[in-house]
């Protein structure tokens, strides 16, 4: 592969950063994760506007304009020949070449780093006919989901224990109510209606979950942006997740109760066809 790191386009084995660079030592960066399908980059400009927010939540500088991001990708896109795929991207706060708790001075430069990931028939998962299972856990991460940083040690402890009690992926729980999946956004179909729970610092804000919203509202589906229970969760209908890299992805059993009939719904079948039909 060729990736991408502070501007130049490298083999990856070649690509390094410091080991004093924050996002290692402390994570101290976000990032972001594009898809590709035949080619072309679905959502960019929402994905780029998160980007900007999570950087100016944490005080650090853009490394790049809108103008030069789209251009990376297009190169790497085009380097490594992927069809379908991913890109991924992180910015962090750089190397201030030793370690210290207080950030760097400003003119610290951040730390780029981009790669991809070919994924041949993304749109084709095979998944989205048999749907996940999910367990529920504590959601223990910090209080500023919000913003999308590369502290991911909690989902993938989550992901891990969700594999070992023998379910696909998490989701997470406070208070008795879902946040969120390890890497997307949860919601249940009742009666028609799709519920999921409303933007706050406790979820990321998914550019999926905006773009599903959208168009659900668009197909005249009925939305509720509130919290749900586990108990709702289990009593649902339906259920489903969205990602950038899912898109929506239905989900047939919380914690080894079966959602609905045990086969992806309807609204999550509907809804899928629906987004890979606007996103291409
Ligand atoms: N994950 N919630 C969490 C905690 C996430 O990590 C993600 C994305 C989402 C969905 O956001 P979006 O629709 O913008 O992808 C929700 C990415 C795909 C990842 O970490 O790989």
């Amino acid at each position: 592969r060729i990736v991408h790191v502070n501007g130049r386009y490298l083999p990856e084995d070649q690509a390094t950063v410091s080991i004093f660079d924050r996002g290692f030592l402390m994570a101290d960066g976000v990032y972001e994760v594009v898809s590709v399908l035949d080619g072309r980059l679905l959502d960019f400009e929402g994905h780029m506007k998160r980007l900007a927010r999570s950087l100016d939540e944490l005080g650090m500088s853009h490394p790049m304009t809108d103008e030069e991001w789209l251009e990376a990708h297009r190169r790497l896109i085009a380097e490594n020949d992927i069809t379908d795929g991913l890109v991924y991207l992180q910015v962090t706060r750089g190397n201030p070449g030793d370690r210290d708790f207080a950030y760097p001075p400003k003119d610290t430069p951040p730390t780029v780093v981009m790669f991809t990931q070919s994924k041949p028939g993304l749109a084709e998962n095979p998944q989205a006919d048999t749907g996940l299972r999910v367990c529920t856990l504590p959601d223990l991460r910090w209080a500023r989901r919000d913003i999308k940083t590369v502290q991911l040690l909690y989902p993938s402890m989550a992901k891990m224990e969700a594999k070992a009690r023998g379910c696909d992926d998490a989701w997470m729980v406070e208070d008795g109510h879902v946040t969120e999946g390890t890497s997307n956004n949860a919601y249940i179909v009742k009666d028609g209606t799709i519920v999921t729970r409303a933007l706050s610092d406790d979820i990321l804000h998914g550019i999926t979950r905006a773009a599903v919203l959208r168009l659900a509202a668009e197909a005249q589906l009925a939305v509720e942006e509130r919290n749900f229970t586990v108990e709702e969760a289990k009593a649902a209908d339906e259920a489903f997740v969205t990602s950038a890299s899912a898109f929506v992805m239905p989900v047939v059993a919380i914690d080894e109760a079966a959602v609905g009939t045990g086969a992806p719904g309807p609204v999550a079948r509907r809804l899928r066809e629906i987004y890979l039909d606007e996103m291409r």
